[in-house]
């Protein structure tokens, strides 16, 4: 087994991933104050919202108006998608100066999530990347359906090695590998990887595992054992994927941290902020926390029924 890494960066991508997902339209300010409690719990990349079309995901609809209300804090990045040069347009002009783009390893995703092939998202990504560090800003990738795809099945790992290395040639600091439907089994995970780091530097990767079938932490640590230091996650297991049917949320960052701290690797994140942020979050939603850690903790909290 590979040493474990002392430290691992989190990436909180609920205000995005998770919110973009919901049927009701969260208010502005409701979005703005999870954000902010989300930098005090410690997290220190906020993945705040995304400049796509608001006819296809009308919840980030708002995104000047999120940007407007971040509050900057030295160390703390707010990372925004950009599907295209007008959503890179539009997050320049909103101040934003982290940008991701976001390709798949399945043609059907990526034609009913960004409607274009594999090859033309690329073409499109690589003017959106070389404008965007021009202007100084950092760019990050996600690759979809890194293990299955909603409308094609099984993927193979040359297809996500394929469209990572390509992201990173252009120049993404850092892709992120996404099991958008959460299919993923410790074993798929590992033999993906074992591909795709070949063409990308282990230490540039990073892992977002949605938890539809429970496996994310599994996978996580599957990863961990690979040499992945960055994973996303989102707090309460808010979030899906408006184009994966079925798909559930994003593993919830309270498993992520409770599954470093008993591995002994920091993540900077206060867990018992982060319980009271899951709670709030999941009340204003009207529901329970996603995540078995909160549900856990919460009731030890407030004592027996
Ligand atoms: P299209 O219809 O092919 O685009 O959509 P178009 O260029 O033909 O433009 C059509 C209309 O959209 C025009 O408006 C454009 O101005 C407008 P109209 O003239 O009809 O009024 N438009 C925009 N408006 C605002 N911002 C923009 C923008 N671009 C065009 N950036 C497009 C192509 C990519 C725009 C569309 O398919 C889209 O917005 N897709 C986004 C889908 C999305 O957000 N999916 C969820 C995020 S990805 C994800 O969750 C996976 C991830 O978590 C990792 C994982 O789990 O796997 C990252
Ligand atoms: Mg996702």
């Amino acid at each position: 087994m590979m040493k474990l890494p002392e430290q691992v960066r989190i990436v909180e991508v609920g205000p995005r991933d998770g919110l973009q997902n919901e049927k009701q339209v969260v208010p502005t300010e409701v979005k703005l104050e999870l954000i902010g409690r989300l930098a005090a719990c410690g997290l220190s990349s906020i993945e705040a919202t995304a400049f796509v079309s608001p006819k296809w995901v009308p919840q980030m609809a708002d995104a000047a108006q999120v940007m407007a209300g971040l509050e900057a804090r030295p160390g703390l990045s707010y990372p925004v998608l950009v599907p295209n040069e007008k959503g890179l347009e539009a997050a320049l002009k909103a101040g934003a100066r982290e940008v991701a783009v976001f390709g798949a390893a399945s043609e059907a995703f990526s034609q009913k999530n960004i409607n274009c092939s594999i090859a033309e998202s690329l073409a499109r990504f690589r003017p959106v990347v070389a404008r965007a560090l021009a202007a100084g800003l950092t760019v990050r990738g996600y690759v979809s359906c890194v293990v299955g795809c909603p409308y094609q099945g099984e993927v193979a790992p040359e297809a996500v090695a394929q469209v990572a290395g390509a992201l990173s040639e252009m120049g993404c600091y850092q892709v992120s590998l996404g099991d958008t439907i959460g299919v993923g089994t410790p074993a798929r995970v590992l033999d993906m990887l074992e591909v795709v780091r070949r063409r990308v530097p282990v230490e540039r990767l990073a892992g977002h595992f949605h938890d539809t079938y429970g496996m994310a932490i599994a996978n996580i640590y599957a990863s961990l054992q690979a040499g992945l230091s960055c994973f996303d996650s989102s707090v309460a297991g808010l979030g899906g994927c408006p184009y994966a049917a079925g798909a559930s949320g994003n593993v919830a960052t309270e498993d992520v941290v409770w599954l470093l701290a008993g591995l002994g690797i920091a993540s900077g994140v206060d867990l018992d902020k982060l319980l009271e942020t899951s709670a709030w979050i999941s009340a204003r939603l009207g529901r329970e926390p996603n995540s078995r850690v909160a549900r856990a903790l919460l009731v030890k909290k407030s004592g027996p029924a």
